[in-house]
């Protein structure tokens, strides 16, 4: 067992009209909410609506920013941080998925600060302070509700990177399944990728305590019991709470004990496919994650054996890369460039952005030549 230290500041709401507290808490940081928010959905829906009701009950002001996009750019955190400075803002509401509940975290250090978002993500400053962070999460995949992490593209540099501090945890987060039950069948689908793909970087850190494995093991068979299940019955309460509940497990730190964090490699190959086209980030993984570990088969064969027997009850390493691939096949993720007609003739401007960005794991490293096979494998 690896040295380990674990810390989880955010309260988490969770279950069905949790927000109906959600005046009473936001109002214990300020009065002045900016609230963000993504394309529309949350309107077309109704939660804006809820949300907004919630938040004038408690007698606050609220300025608003939206149109985050999914796979978030830096333009608009850099938007938001002007429209929060100007009007001073004391807290935020962030209403929305992975993407907006990343923008706001970035944008939370940089009104506290004078700092740009980008010299934060680059590591080039550290943030001190931030803007207290309350969220309503409306899809279930990233975890970014219970972590201190964000990942924001910024196209002028070529890059999609994530930055971690323990400022970006937000004080609460409520998550109620009903949020949820609009969120389209292909975006559930990577919302159940996503999780399994959190849980599997978690197994293939450095570390393997044998409690926070079964733990991995049991997050993942979750998904891959109800995650079917919940595909073919998307307005379901209870089924989209059993997968709320995974993706947030999946990533909040439960998966860390005892090791020295995940590895990120097969997220590193993702994030270069999500900024070449715009892929959402779930669909990226179901692809890399069997290349990856075709790449791993005869490096690691001993831990891909483990991860099979806490699987699919199999010892060999094939079995268990073909059956992770035909989970993500069955829930209609793309497990191959070609199932979203990348072909051939973008091999080489994959390779040179996975070389440009240095795509690697944190334990197991990825070399210029990992790439090439990677491409092949993933093609
Ligand atoms: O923009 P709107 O109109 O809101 O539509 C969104 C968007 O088009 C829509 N949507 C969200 N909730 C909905 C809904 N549609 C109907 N009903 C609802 N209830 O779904 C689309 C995708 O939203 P997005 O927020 O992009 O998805 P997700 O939650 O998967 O977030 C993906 C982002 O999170 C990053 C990814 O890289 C990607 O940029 N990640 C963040 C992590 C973290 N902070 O810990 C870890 C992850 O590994 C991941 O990297
Ligand atoms: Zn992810």
């Amino acid at each position: 067992m690896e040295n380990f230290t674990a810390y989880n500041p955010t309260r988490l709401h969770f279950g069905k009209n949790v927000t109906d507290e959600l005046g009473d808490v936001v109002k214990r940081y300020g009065k002045h909410v900016l609230l963000i928010y993504g394309q529309g959905s949350v309107k077309k829906y109704g939660y804006y609506d809820k949300i907004v009701n919630q938040l004038k009950k408690a007698g606050l002001k609220i300025t608003e920013y939206s149109g985050i996009k999914p796979n978030p750019i830096l333009e608009d955190v850099e938007k938001a941080v002007v429209l929060g400075k100007q009007n001073k803002i004391d807290v935020m509401l962030a209403l929305g998925g992975g993407s907006v509940i990343d923008s706001a975290k970035i944008i939370g250090l940089c009104i506290a600060s004078d700092t740009r978002a980008w010299d934060f993500m680059k590591w080039r400053a550290r943030p001190k302070a931030s803007i207290p962070l309350v969220n309503v999460l409306t899809l279930a995949a990233t975890g970014t509700e219970m972590n201190g992490a964000a990942v924001i593209q910024n196209p002028e540099t070529g890059e999609k990177i994530g930055f971690v501090d323990e400022l970006n945890f937000p004080k609460h987060s409520f998550l109620d399944p009903q949020f949820t039950i609009s969120v389209p069948f292909d975006y559930t689908a990577y919302g159940i990728v996503d999780l399994i793909a959190h849980a599997l970087e978690a197994f293939f850190g450095k570390g393997e305590p044998s409690i926070t494995d079964r733990i991995i093991f049991s997050i993942i068979k979750d998904a891959f019991y109800w995650g079917p299940k919940l595909l073919q019955d998307l307005q379901n309460y209870d089924l989209r709470a059993s997968i709320m509940l995974d993706a947030t497990l999946a990533l909040n730190g439960l998966t860390y004990y005892g090791k020295q964090g995940g590895d990120w490699g097969v997220h590193a190959i993702g994030h270069q496919l999500s900024f070449l086209y715009d892929t959402p980030h779930g669909a990226t993984l179901s692809i890399a994650y069997p290349a990856w570990l075709k790449l791993q088969k005869n490096r690691i064969p001993d831990r891909i054996k483990a991860l099979g027997r806490g699987l699919f009850d199999t010892d060999s390493v094939d079995e268990t890369i073909s059956l992770l691939s035909a989970f993500f096949t069955k829930v209609k993720s793309p497990v191959n460039l070609s199932d979203l007609d990348i072909g051939l003739q973008h091999k080489s401007e994959i390779l040179e952005q996975l070389n440009k960005s240095r795509a690697s794991g944190l334990h197991h490293v990825l070399s210029k030549e990992d790439h090439l096979k990677l491409v092949d494998l993933m093609m």
